[in-house]
């Protein structure tokens, strides 16, 4: 059976294929063949640099599509825009991935077309790298590459063998045939959550004293925000509902901004029915019993005296529902001591199935940090983790939370 007869496995699967400026480029204009071979429509970008190596025309007959090279001559009102043009697509693809573009994309620089497109598309992207096996094994790059991993960024190759510099070792594109089986991959993935909807809370709350003062903690909502992240990836309809952060709505998240406990706490039980509940959010404890409507001002009155009622505990309240009590229900324990025994009792008391407990004393730099060392517990027992970047963390639960549901479905 020749290729041209196999079913067209990407059948209207749109691809938005990054050329970058790298002698692999050759390669792409194969890659961009075989996929047309199996049905999928292929737009094409080429960097300034890819321009040096293949023509926007060979690439443009083969995608039968215009190619776009110009970041501004999108604003065109017939042209598509960038963010159309990094949307209306199934999948990014960057082959050959440079150095260069991986640095850029790492930093979310949006310099040029290219890198616009990488930080503006809210869909999967698979990188190809390709470069000089010095420049591949270079720290930078391997920061880089890691970095794009951390972010759900899907990596082919590359490969090892003789380099078009004249080296050998790793740093070769991977062969379009092998592109082409990651693209059918990533397209048709193993979507262990789909069809599950997962309630997130993150970051910290805000709790007023009048119009210009608040009760707040260091919570970063790095960790929070990086489960929903994961949950989504896993194909869960994933809702964050977050305090105040810096954090960015991580891609396909559903995203509800509150303030207060209590805001966050409506937005939760809105939120229900859900499967799956992860309660991340460091919620003040206490509220100020009432809000001075002016700013308080010194002097009058001597040094004021702050009343405090407790807020409603957002993750007992939802392990205590009723009929919409998600079938998964995960708290944190933040703890400073002790970490193990507060963290079970914990877990007991607010009616949680499983705790992650984690030891948030200044020393380990946890709160805002990426590193995490945490202990899951469930009522079968304690797993603890090694140290890993929150969104290690955060891939890592997600994935236990999948195996949850696997066996129930
Ligand atoms: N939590 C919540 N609502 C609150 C307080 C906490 O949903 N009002 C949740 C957190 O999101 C976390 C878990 O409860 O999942 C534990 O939070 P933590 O701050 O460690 O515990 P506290 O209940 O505040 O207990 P303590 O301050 O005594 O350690």
């Amino acid at each position: 059976m020749t290729e041209t007869l196999l079913a067209p496995s990407l059948a209207d699967r749109r691809i938005l294929l990054i050329i970058a400026g790298g002698i692999a480029a050759y390669k792409s204009l194969d890659l961009i063949r075989r996929l047309r071979e199996r049905g999928a429509s292929v737009r094409v970008v080429m960097t300034e640099a890819a321009q040096q190596f293949i023509t926007p025309l060979a690439a443009a007959s083969l995608s039968e599509n215009s190619v776009h090279t110009e970041l501004f001559s999108l604003t065109d009102e017939s042209e598509m825009g960038h963010i159309r043009l990094s949307r209306e697509a199934d999948l990014v693809v960057v082959a050959p991935a440079t150095a260069d573009i991986l640095a850029k994309a790492a930093l979310g620089l949006a310099g040029d077309l290219a890198s616009t497109l990488l930080l503006a598309t809210n869909k999967p992207i698979l990188v190809a790298p390709a470069m000089n096996v010095v420049m591949w094994n270079h720290p930078a790059t391997q920061a880089n590459i890691a970095t794009l991993r951390a972010r759900g960024v899907l990596q082919v190759g590359p490969g090892s063998g003789d380099l078009a510099c004249g080296e050998v070792g790793g740093g070769r594109m991977a062969e379009p045939l092998e592109i082409v089986t990651a693209i059918e991959l990533a397209l048709a993935p193993h979507l262990p959550l789909q069809g599950r909807r997962a309630l997130v809370t993150s970051g910290p709350t805000f709790e007023p004293i009048d119009p210009v003062r608040y009760i707040g903690n260091r919570s970063s909502g790095k960790q929070g925000h990086a489960i929903a992240a994961a949950l989504q990836r896993l194909g869960a309809e994933t809702i964050l509902v977050a305090g105040p952060t810096h954090e960015p709505v991580p891609p396909g998240v559903h995203f509800i901004a509150v303030e207060t406990a209590r805001e966050m706490l409506d937005a939760c039980l809105d939120a229900l029915p859900a499967d799956i509940a992860v309660c991340a959010a460091a919620v003040a404890d206490w509220r100020a019993d009432s809000v001075a409507e002016q700013k308080i001002k010194k002097g009058a009155g001597g040094t004021p005296v702050l009343h405090f009622v407790e807020n409603p505990d957002i993750l007992a309240t939802i392990a205590g529902r009723g009929g919409d009590r998600p079938a998964l229900v995960v708290g944190f324990a933040a703890e400073t001591e002790d970490v193990l025994g507060h963290a079970q009792a914990k877990r007991r008391r607010k009616g949680a199935d499983w705790v992650v407990a984690n030891d948030v004393s200044p020393a380990t730099g946890t709160f805002g940090g990426d590193i995490n060392t945490v202990h899951v517990i469930t009522a079968d027992g304690i797993d603890s983790w090694p140290p890993a970047t929150k969104a290690e963390v955060a891939s890592r639960l997600a994935a236990r939370i999948a195996k949850v549901f696997e066996v129930q479905s």
